[in-house]
């Protein structure tokens, strides 16, 4: 059975310790919200241009890894523009009725959060088309032969969807969108400079150095970032004064067992049972689900994405393989075969 892993990038949705946090540490405002520089001038550019027109922004679809602060920036989207949020999740819409009633409660100018998007079952999918385009709600009245079809008009909207993976939504879907971002991973500076952030929020000191020791270890990911921070602060509450040096962050950062580029045990598990059972590769994804214990989606949406960003994991039409890069990591260079 797969473990509970401090480097797991799914929503913290069982604990309200953590809940909390994210919801204390989550930016409200384009100014605090760091990296995603292409995202945010886009979107600037869209506000303006609807604010202009005095109509809502174009609808907006956010994919990328977990963690990378898609929910945070339709937060920030709606606070930028004054208006008001409605959030929901693709698998919460289980029928077109489910989704008109949301829809016919809308106000103009209101966003409208779908998260997992990709999720939305096809019948649901095509009532949201038309909602999109035309701001048009067809819904069937009466049963049988009785049965007639009414337009009702609905009020101006914005669209914003999440998910982690474009590929699985269908093309008419991701084309009534105006504005598509990839959510790239940060780089090791921007996720210091928003773990020293968070510090500032939370209100603990940390060293700059500290604070670029945990970056390399954060998964280049806003959320294990200030995981991380949470759990280096505790043991500085519990083992110093509070204050975050490099010394006491080292010794947190060891006890979590979380190495210098962010692998657990787990990953390292992994890569070299790949590398000692299959001669690193290439491997299936039922191959790795199997020897983690986790399922096939968990794999290529959670753990997977960072490995094959450090070029850890590479992807070959065979599937998956341990880079010399890892092997050099993990101490375990090629063996002649
Ligand atoms: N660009 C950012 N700047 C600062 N903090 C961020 C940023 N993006 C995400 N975060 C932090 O990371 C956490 C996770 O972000 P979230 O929006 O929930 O990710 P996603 O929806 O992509 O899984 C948030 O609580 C927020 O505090
Ligand atoms: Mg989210």
């Amino acid at each position: 059975m797969a473990i509970e892993r401090i480097v797991d990038t799914s929503a913290p949705a069982e604990d309200p310790v953590e809940e909390a946090l994210e919801v204390t540490l989550r930016p409200k405002k384009f100014s605090d919200y760091i990296g995603q520089e292409r995202l945010k001038a886009n979107v600037k550019l869209a506000i303006d241009a609807a604010i202009k027109r005095g109509e809502p922004v174009d609808h907006v679809l956010l994919y990328g890894p977990p963690g990378l602060g898609k929910t945070t920036m339709a937060s920030v989207i709606a606070n930028e523009m004054g208006a008001a949020i409605r959030i929901t999740a693709g698998p919460a819409i289980e029928r077109a009725g489910d989704l008109a009633s949301i829809l016919t409660n809308l106000a103009e100018g209101d966003i409208l959060f779908i998260d997992e998007i990709h999720r939305l079952s096809r019948t649901v999918e095509e009532v949201l088309y038309s909602a999109m385009e035309d701001f048009k709600l067809d819904i069937v009245i009466g049963k049988g032969p009785a049965a007639r079809s009414v337009r009702l008009d609905l009020p101006k909207f914005t669209v914003i969807g999440a998910t982690t993976r474009t590929g699985s939504l269908a093309a008419p879907l991701r084309d009534r969108f105006g504005l598509i971002h990839r959510h790239e991973f940060y780089t090791t500076d921007e996720i210091a400079r928003i773990i020293q952030r968070s510090a500032t929020i939370l209100g603990v000191t940390i060293a700059p150095e500290a604070a670029s020791n945990l970056a390399t270890r954060a998964r280049l990911t806003p959320r294990i970032a200030n995981r991380l921070l949470k759990r280096v602060r505790d043991y500085a509450d519990v083992n110093g004064d509070g204050i975050i040096d490099t010394v006491i962050a080292e010794k947190a950062l060891t006890l979590l067992e979380v190495d210098s580029l962010g692998l657990d045990p787990a990953d390292r598990q992994l890569l070299l049972a790949i590398i000692d059972n299959y001669n690193g590769g290439p491997v299936g994804l039922s191959t790795i689900a199997a020897l983690t214990g986790d399922e096939i989606s968990t794999i290529e949406d959670f753990y997977e994405p960072y490995l094959l960003q450090i070029g850890f994991l590479e992807r070959t039409p065979r599937g998956r393989k341990v880079t010399h890069k890892a092997r050099r990591h993990l101490e375990r260079p090629q063996t002649e075969n």
